[in-house]
């Protein structure tokens, strides 16, 4: 009895998990912090792409360094785009006022971003860039519609265009007002194939989950011993239940 209630109980979680979700965005990015080698390439491609706009304010080098076993060398060498100290919090290259000037809005800091809307937004957001010549800067984007930030990944993803809505319909048109994944055509191509270009992306965004919330890293490897824990402790329990029970029955 007992038993089966433990097992609902830990049948129940992902789904409890899931339900906190509360997906309204196109795609789902899996986020797995476990993963180091990920996080490491998604620091560099944040170093790399993104800290030219974006500040991390309340995240310092060191940091990373320590938290994703990046030596200090490295960091410091290949990592550290702006210049600063390794012991700095991460700001953008770019001076506020002329981002604001070019963009016409001064790009965010990213620190708490993946907190605040969530790592499927994230990974949606830079999945869903598409041409649109009416935009000043060439494109357009299905999460953030008009959004002020540039295509800054073409060169990897290469450049799509988005088809039109009623081919995604027919598909899914059975669930009221839902809509299939969209459909996207790629009219150029950049570095990466698309389902390179979206590991990419997952790197990235699994770095911005950790930025977000270093501290889960941590509880990650903490919650991984407990649960290891409670196993063996349950099949100890379990024999031992046996070895007392043996001479009653
Ligand atoms: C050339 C400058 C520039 C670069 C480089 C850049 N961004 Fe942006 N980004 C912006 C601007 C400007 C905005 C504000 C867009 C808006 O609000 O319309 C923005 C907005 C965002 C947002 C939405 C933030 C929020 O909380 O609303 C995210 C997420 C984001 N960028 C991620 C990235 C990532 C990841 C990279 C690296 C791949 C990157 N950006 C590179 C200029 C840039």
């Amino acid at each position: 009895m007992m038993r089966h209630l433990f097992i609902a109980l830990f049948l129940m979680m992902p789904l409890t998990a899931m339900a906190a979700g509360g997906a309204s965005v196109p795609f789902h990015h899996e986020t797995n912090l476990g993963n180091q080698a990920s996080l490491q390439r998604g620091a560099k491609m944040f170093m790399n792409y993104c800290s030219g706009c974006h500040s991390l304010q309340y995240m310092r080098y060191k940091r990373i360094a320590d938290d994703l076993e990046i030596p200090e060398e490295v960091m410091e060498s290949n990592l550290m785009m702006t210049r600063g100290k390794i012991n700095d919090t991460i700001q953008g290259t770019m001076p506020k006022e002329q981002a604001e000037q070019w963009f016409g809005k001064a790009p965010p800091d990213l620190s708490l971003s993946a907190r605040e809307h969530g790592a499927d937004w994230i990974y949606s957001f830079l999945l869903t860039f598409y041409v649109d010549e009416s935009r000043p800067s060439g494109v357009n984007n299905l999460v953030v519609s008009n959004t002020a930030m540039p295509a800054v990944l073409a060169p990897l993803q290469g450049y799509q265009s988005l088809k039109h809505e009623e081919e995604g319909e027919s598909e899914g048109g059975a669930h009221g007002g839902g809509h299939g994944e969209p459909q996207f055509e790629l009219v150029q191509e950049g570095q990466l194939k698309p389902a390179e270009y979206r590991a990419a992306v997952a790197d990235l965004t699994n770095f911005l989950v950790y930025v977000g919330e270093p501290a889960k890293l941590v509880r990650y490897s903490l919650g991984f011993k407990v649960i290891v824990f409670l196993l063996l402790f349950t099949a100890l329990a379990y024999m031992l239940k046996k070895e007392f029970w043996r001479d009653v029955h």
